[in-house]
């Protein structure tokens, strides 16, 4: 073998395994491995899981923190104006650099999967340019899946119909828009209907932002649903955001849902930048303006949480750690029984995974080599301490290191290091 990884706990199963890489894929899962390997981590009961997933994020705009401002007011709309500022002044060089040192803090977090919107309403399309150039650069360390994000709406944008074409063509994967930024309400319907029709001639996914707005009215994922049905888009196609959901009528909502269901329409939480940019304009009671994110669980429907900034023109803080990401979209979607808790993990692992249609992975036999040593025994504790992510691997090769967090005491009478596991 290449590697084995003695006593770790899994995800989904209890005892500790050892795990056997071979060739860049995981050849062996076995309570006692019977083999030898160049290089052997014990994980010492720690948990190991596949990789952690970002279905939703703006990486041709991360790590622009205060270029060529900061958000004063820190609001959605003064964020899409900052970003309107930023674009002329954008270079190719820029936006690779920033990239590709974002996508070194997701290695180094065990992040090595991202799907990224890429804004296309530049008819020069540098960003599409530079972000098809990081995902060809980073390929041998972290899936990179793009996605060509008319901004500013593709009917209301002169020319970004055309520019959304010429984008996939570059090598942008997924189809995205933004309904609710369109004019009206049925040119929001109609960007929809183009879009997936689009999507079915040429056989991609779908990726909205959709309704990210407080507005009960705003009610673009039930064409988009129906859109999915109707082309036979099923489990191609997500809504992100669907804020608007928080804020919709609870009848309405018992048939969109079953829709939603029905098409095969997966939905993205972005809960740190959700509950910082919705409710904004309310006074009190304050609506969280996060969708409704257990429910849509509970009727079946995929359902991830995404960082959707670092350091931007909307999201100041951040740093590509998804245990935050799921730390925060725990709290704000209240789900805090057990089963709950798992699936918050869940939302920041195999459900993106599977949105963005990874091929071979997971922690099981025939995967890629790809996974995450944790310094924590299960999923509820990585959540709880955002736990330091001790080995990631990929492909077999350890790609990044961290240490443990362990803090001395020097207290008379106590213990001399703490590490905030309760002893069991
Ligand atoms: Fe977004």
């Amino acid at each position: 073998m290449d590697l084995i990884i003695r006593r770790a706990a899994l995800v989904r199963s209890t005892g500790l395994v050892d795990i056997g890489i071979e060739a860049g894929r995981i050849a062996a899962i076995e309570p006692h491995l019977n083999a030898s390997a160049r290089e052997e981590i014990d994980a010492n009961g720690s948990l190991v899981t596949a990789p952690f997933v970002d279905a939703h994020f703006h990486m041709d705009a991360t790590l622009s923190y205060g270029l060529p401002r900061v958000n004063a007011s820190g609001t959605l709309l003064e964020g899409i104006a900052l970003w309107g500022e930023l674009k002329p002044e954008l270079t190719q060089e820029a936006i690779v650099e920033r990239a590709l040192q974002y996508c070194d803090w997701a290695v180094a977090r065990g992040l090595l999967a991202i799907r990224s919107h890429v804004d296309v309403c530049d008819p020069r399309l540098l960003a599409a340019e530079a972000l098809v150039e990081v995902k060809r650069r980073v390929k041998p360390y972290l899936d990179l899946q793009l996605v060509a994000f008319p901004q500013d709406g593709v009917l209301r944008s002169p020319g970004a119909f055309e520019n959304l074409k010429r984008a996939i063509a570059l090598g942008v994967d997924v189809v995205g828009g933004i309904p609710h930024f369109e004019r009206t309400m049925a040119d929001g319907a109609a960007s929809v209907t183009l879009l997936c029709e689009y999507a079915a001639e040429h056989g991609l996914r779908v990726d909205m932002h959709c309704d990210e707005s407080d507005d009960p009215m705003s009610r673009h994922i039930e064409t988009l649903a129906a859109e999915t049905h109707r082309l036979g888009l099923h489990g191609r196609v997500t809504g992100s955001h669907l804020t608007s959901m928080h804020s919709m009528d609870n009848y309405y909502v018992s048939k969109l849902i079953p829709l939603m269901r029905e098409a095969g329409v997966s939905a993205i939480a972005n809960p740190l930048i959700n509950i910082t940019l919705q409710g904004h304009s309310d006074t009190y009671p304050k609506r969280r303006g996060m969708t409704r994110v257990p429910e849509l669980m509970a009727a079946g429907i995929d359902v991830a949480f995404g960082h959707d900034c670092v350091m931007d023109p909307w999201y100041s803080l951040g740093s590509g750690d998804m245990l935050e990401v799921a730390h925060m979209g725990l709290h704000v979607a209240q789900m805090t029984g057990v089963d709950a808790m798992r699936a918050c993990f869940d939302a920041v692992t195999r459900t993106p995974a599977r949105i963005l249609g990874l091929e071979g992975y997971g922690v099981e036999v025939g995967c890629h080599a790809d996974c995450v040593v944790l310094d924590a025994r299960d999923p509820i504790e990585a959540i709880r301490l955002r736990a330091a992510r001790t080995a990631v691997i990929r492909r077999g090769k350890v790609v990044s290191r961290s240490p443990a967090v362990r803090a001395t005491l020097a207290l008379e009478g106590r213990p001399a290091e703490v590490d905030f596991r309760i002893q069991r």
